[in-house]
């Protein structure tokens, strides 16, 4: 190599990169020896919360949204804002009150909370877990606060209280890797949508459809799940909107009112076939449906419902 390309090739000297706290939460994410831990508290879960209406409810399914999240603001709010009275003369009183209620609120929270993990990719529930560690030992310490200063130990109530909220923002920290880079709690349907453009498009002769048997079928890239029920042929995204699983290998049911649905293979979650909305969780966000139609030729025709 002459003088000139190993200039241009000449390494540029960078400063070593600082990990990041995504760094040790991708570690979590691989950390297999959690695994035994979270298949015992996996088989537990789900016999404390069989699915029925209260782990619909626990997973935000008559809400539209998970309800695990919103739960949050009240154990964290109540908890920052006991952290800053804390510092101020003359809010001790006050301090402890908050701190009470957001106890209060720490246990349907972490209930809530079960019941999205328990139906997680592995992935998901090693960093759901730790999570839960970070968290769990914050409710503790701040009960052990609560307790100290009932007690007359104000300057112990309050250094247990600093620390259970370090480790509340640790687990919070992972709580917020959970939804934002691995979209627990997402709509994992809703994209996929949009990428299909408005108007009427060609999908397949209605002839080849099986009646009453859900198969795919592709519009351009996208995989939509299709069924036909004698003249009437019900279209909607195959990705589950929780977390994507493939719903034209669903069994189709009927809910009480005798509407058609499909049960999700992965984790159970049931859309109506008519317009995609949910009747039982995990899921919360409905599934993405389309209007049909069959032409003269006999193929069947959709357009999203906008
Ligand atoms: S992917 Fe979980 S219920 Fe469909």
């Amino acid at each position: 190599m002459n003088r000139r390309a190993s200039n241009i090739f000449r390494r540029v000297a960078r400063p070593a990169r600082r990990p990041r706290p995504a760094d040790l939460a991708e570690r979590v994410e691989r950390a297999e020896r959690l695994d035994p831990v979270i298949e015992a508290a996996q088989s537990a879960a789900r016999r404390v919360l069989p699915p029925g209406p209260v782990r619909d409810l626990l997973n935000g399914v008559p809400f539209g949204h998970p309800a695990h999240a919103p739960m949050t603001d009240l154990p964290v709010g109540c908890w920052m804002s006991a952290a800053v009275l804390d510092l101020l003369p003359g809010g001790r009183r006050a301090a402890g009150a908050l701190i009470a209620t957001g106890l209060a609120g720490a246990v349907p929270t972490a209930l809530a909370g079960l019941a999205d993990w328990s139906t997680l990719h592995r992935e998901q529930q090693r960093v759901g877990l730790v999570h839960a560690l970070g968290t769990a030992t914050a409710t503790v310490l701040y009960s052990a606060s609560l307790v100290a200063r009932a007690r007359g130990r104000d300057g112990t109530g309050r250094v247990l209280g600093f620390t259970g909220l370090t480790a509340l923002l640790g687990g919070g920290y992972l709580g917020g890797h959970l939804a934002f880079r691995q979209a627990a709690g997402a709509s994992h349907a809703d994209p996929v949508a949009h990428l299909v453009p408005l108007g009427w498009h060609d999908l397949c002769p209605v002839a080849e459809l099986p009646d009453g048997w859900p198969v795919s079928r592709s519009l351009g890239y996208i995989s939509l799940f299709v069924l036909r029920t004698g003249d009437d042929v019900h279209v909607l995204t195959d990705r589950c909107s929780h977390l994507a699983g493939p719903l034209h290998q669903g069994r189709i049911v009927q809910d009480g009112d005798d509407e058609l649905c499909v049960v999700c293979p992965w984790h159970g979650s049931t859309f109506r076939v008519r317009d995609g909305s949910v009747v039982h969780g995990p899921a919360t966000g409905r599934q993405p449906a389309f209007e049909t139609r069959v032409s003269d030729g006999g193929v069947v025709q959709v357009r999203p419902i906008s």
